[in-house]
């Protein structure tokens, strides 16, 4: 296959995965990259030391380019930005928040950026702020999708921006990769699809779940981590979603946030305080959010954990290896391409 992001990358197929905490890990990137894709390491609930030995990990595992994420909304996130920058990671990927000096930095020694965006403006910003190519996330997607659904999206970002798009949110199969191109993007980027795969490191029975579920089994809310996001409709998140809080809650969560990422505690207390009122009660959801995705991921525990999921876990049903889904999707995209083809 040959798109403007296999080329940008130096990779086979314009197959993407999402940077997923705890689950875009080493092994599943390196299975990713092995199979002729491009994974995303994550890194955003992983101390600077800890993104340094992840990075280094995945080098021993694969000699296929590879990404790492940032999420610049979260604490003590440029720390790890500066370890991806100081080992060179052939790709890098921002989202929330202003990305020109990674753009400035990861260029200087040969590397590319991708900005997550789920708006025009935001995907503007990046495109003036130097990334090379940008993921464009609609509704359908787990966790943080924008309001617009892909559909609608991608087009509508393509059309305004001279970078490549990556369309991510709701793809999972040929079917969905010609329809992306189609649309004008480049590739696809899938967090769901690979969640749900033998090398995921997932709770065994949140791959069993997802087989399950279908295209409604989710929900969308401000009030598991504090920004709109989709999870897999559970006990535990109607319950997280029905919680209420007070800004005080944000001070005492505070102390998980700084020990799980291990930034200052007295730091970000302080910038608590000074956050005022709403923002302070985003703050206190990131924290209950944070620990819920823990528990939800590693312990498979729907009751107290949350776990996120896109809609497209309604057509998945199995549970292949990362080479079989990437060597699928690139079939059934051949296959959907000769079924238009006679149609059209
Ligand atoms: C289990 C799971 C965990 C995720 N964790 C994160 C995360 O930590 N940070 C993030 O930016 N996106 C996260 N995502 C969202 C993905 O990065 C990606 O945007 C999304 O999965 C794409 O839509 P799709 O699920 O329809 O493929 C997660 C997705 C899943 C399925």
């Amino acid at each position: 296959m040959k798109t403007k992001i296999t080329e940008l990358f130096g990779i086979k197929y314009p197959i993407i995965l999402s940077g997923m905490s705890w689950i875009s890990t080493p092994e599943l990137v390196a299975a990713v990259a092995n199979a002729g894709g491009l994974g995303i390491l994550a890194t955003g609930i992983l101390k600077p030391e800890e993104t340094r030995e992840y990075i280094q990990r995945t080098r021993t595992l694969t000699k296929r380019p590879f990404a790492a994420n940032v999420t610049l909304y979260f604490p003590g996130s440029e720390k790890n930005a500066k370890v991806i920058i100081n080992e060179k990671v052939p790709v890098v990927n921002y989202a929330l928040g202003k990305g020109d000096w990674i753009c400035r930095e990861v260029h200087a020694y040969g590397g590319k950026v991708i900005a997550t965006v789920t708006t025009l403006k935001h995907a503007l910003a990046a495109q003036r702020d130097g990334a090379d190519a940008l993921i464009v996330t609609g509704h359908e997607a787990a966790g943080h999708g924008g309001a617009v659904t892909s559909m609608v999206l991608v087009p509508s970002i393509v059309d305004e921006v001279k970078l490549p798009v990556i369309a991510a949110g709701g793809f999972a199969d040929g079917r969905g990769l010609a329809a992306a191109l189609a649309l004008g993007a480049e590739g696809i980027s899938m967090g769901t699809r690979f969640m749900n795969s033998v090398e995921s490191p997932v709770h065994a029975s949140q791959k069993e779940n997802s087989s399950k579920c279908d295209v409604y089994n989710t929900v969308y809310t401000n009030k598991v981590d504090g920004l709109p996001a989709r999870f897999m409709k559970t006990r535990g998140s109607v319950h997280l979603m029905n919680k209420r809080l007070n800004p005080l809650s944000a001070l005492f969560q505070s102390r998980k946030i700084a020990k799980l990422l291990g930034f200052p505690w007295l730091k970000l207390a302080i910038g608590i305080l000074l956050m005022g009122f709403r923002k302070s009660l985003q703050m206190a959801r990131m924290a209950i959010g944070f620990e819920a995705f823990k528990v939800g991921t590693i312990d498979g525990d729907n009751v107290r954990g949350v776990l996120p999921i896109g809609q497209i876990t309604g057509i998945i049903h199995d549970t292949p290896t990362v080479k079989q889904i990437i060597e699928r999707i690139s079939k059934e995209a051949k296959d959907a391409n000769k079924v238009l083809t006679s149609k059209l």
